[in-house]
């Protein structure tokens, strides 16, 4: 991918595009990251994730939204992109069901707008994240070609529009489309909304685990940076592709995390249990053959260290995260 053009990153200040942006920056790329702070969870994390990137003088910083198309053509028409990430998103599988049309206007028209204005400027790559959320009741470890018509939640419903959507882009107007379902993503300066972040804070702080089910729920937790460069990785040229990007390791069960992250804290969990959700899926389990063989992509982090260097990081953020809403 040429280094002369920017590219454009939506969602800069959410946790996974924060990390792409910096490997990108290390790379010798330019970004313009556009986000438009969504207040899903604690905002106070996403500006210090723009503080932290801003610092280099290759990354350039644009509040907006992606529903809004007017500022689409006005940031294309400042910018020659070499390409587009599109990681904005509502993201939260639970809030989906009470706030549908949320999820479709930013998850599906917000990818849709992207592509009108890539057409209308001449920018034909682009790189979407999709879930794993698309592929319940499917058989494990789950293969892209098997997946994916069954949504449990509008949240998966919508990214699966953005993802065909996408997919008549390519077949109408030679796009060239990177399509990455991710797998249960963690690592330092996570979401508060999500299960690591939060149960490493409850332990820490002596408060109760909220843990939804049995605690026999399982995911392939796959750790950021790996997704990142999965990420970078997936600028190259597919044709129209959906690749997996997960830990690709047998999966593991919330009860399991509980208790290496006990070890890691140091301290005992009081779990407090609460039923299971019917939108939640069982297990998640990526088979991960195709994003090896298309993109020479591999994770490299195993779970014990992702989570050593996610529960330092709290550590060394102790103070900034105790007033932190989760
Ligand atoms: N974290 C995971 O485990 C996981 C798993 C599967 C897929 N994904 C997908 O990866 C992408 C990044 O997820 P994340 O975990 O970093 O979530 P995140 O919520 O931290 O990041 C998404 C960012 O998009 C921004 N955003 C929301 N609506 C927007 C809009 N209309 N215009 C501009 N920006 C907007 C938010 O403010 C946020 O900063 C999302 O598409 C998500 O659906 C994440």
């Amino acid at each position: 991918m040429e280094k002369t053009k920017p590219i454009l990153l939506t969602g800069a200040a959410g946790f996974i595009a924060s990390h792409t942006a910096r490997l990108l920056l290390q790379q010798g790329h330019q970004v313009v990251g556009l986000d438009n702070y969504d207040d899903y969870y604690d905002v106070r994390i996403k500006h210090l994730r723009i503080a932290e990137l801003s610092k280099n003088p290759n990354f350039n910083f644009i509040e907006g939204n992606i529903e809004d198309e007017v500022l689409l053509k006005e940031i294309f028409s400042k910018n020659q992109f070499a390409a587009v990430i599109n990681l904005g998103a509502r993201a939260g599988v639970r809030n989906s069901i009470l706030y549908p049309k949320k999820y479709f206007n930013t998850n599906t028209l917000g990818t849709l707008n992207l592509l009108n204005v890539m057409l209308e400027f001449g920018v034909k790559k682009f790189v979407l994240a999709s879930t794993s959320s698309l592929y319940s009741g499917q058989e494990m470890p789950y293969r892209e070609d098997i997946a994916g018509n069954c949504p449990l939640s509008p949240y998966a419903a919508s990214k699966k529009a953005a993802e065909v959507t996408c997919y008549s882009y390519k077949h109408l107007h030679g796009f060239d489309v990177s399509i990455l379902r991710y797998f249960t993503v963690y690592g330092p300066s996570g979401r508060p909304d999500m299960a690591i972040f939060r149960f490493i804070k409850w332990i820490d702080e002596g408060k109760p685990i909220q843990l939804f089910g049995d605690g026999l729920h399982s995911r392939d937790f796959t750790y950021v940076d790996d997704i990142a460069n999965g990420t970078v990785l997936a600028l190259k040229q597919v044709g129209y592709e959906v690749m997996n990007l997960g830990g690709g390791n047998k999966p593991i069960t919330m009860n399991e995390i509980i208790t290496m992250l006990e070890k890691l804290v140091g301290k005992k969990a009081i779990v407090s249990q609460l039923p299971a959700h019917n939108a939640d899926m069982k297990s998640t389990w990526a088979d991960i053959s195709k994003a090896k063989e298309l993109l020479g992509w591999a994770p490299k982090i195993s779970l014990h260290d992702g989570l050593e260097r996610t529960v330092k990081w709290y550590f060394e953020n102790q103070k900034f995260i105790k007033d932190l809403k989760v």
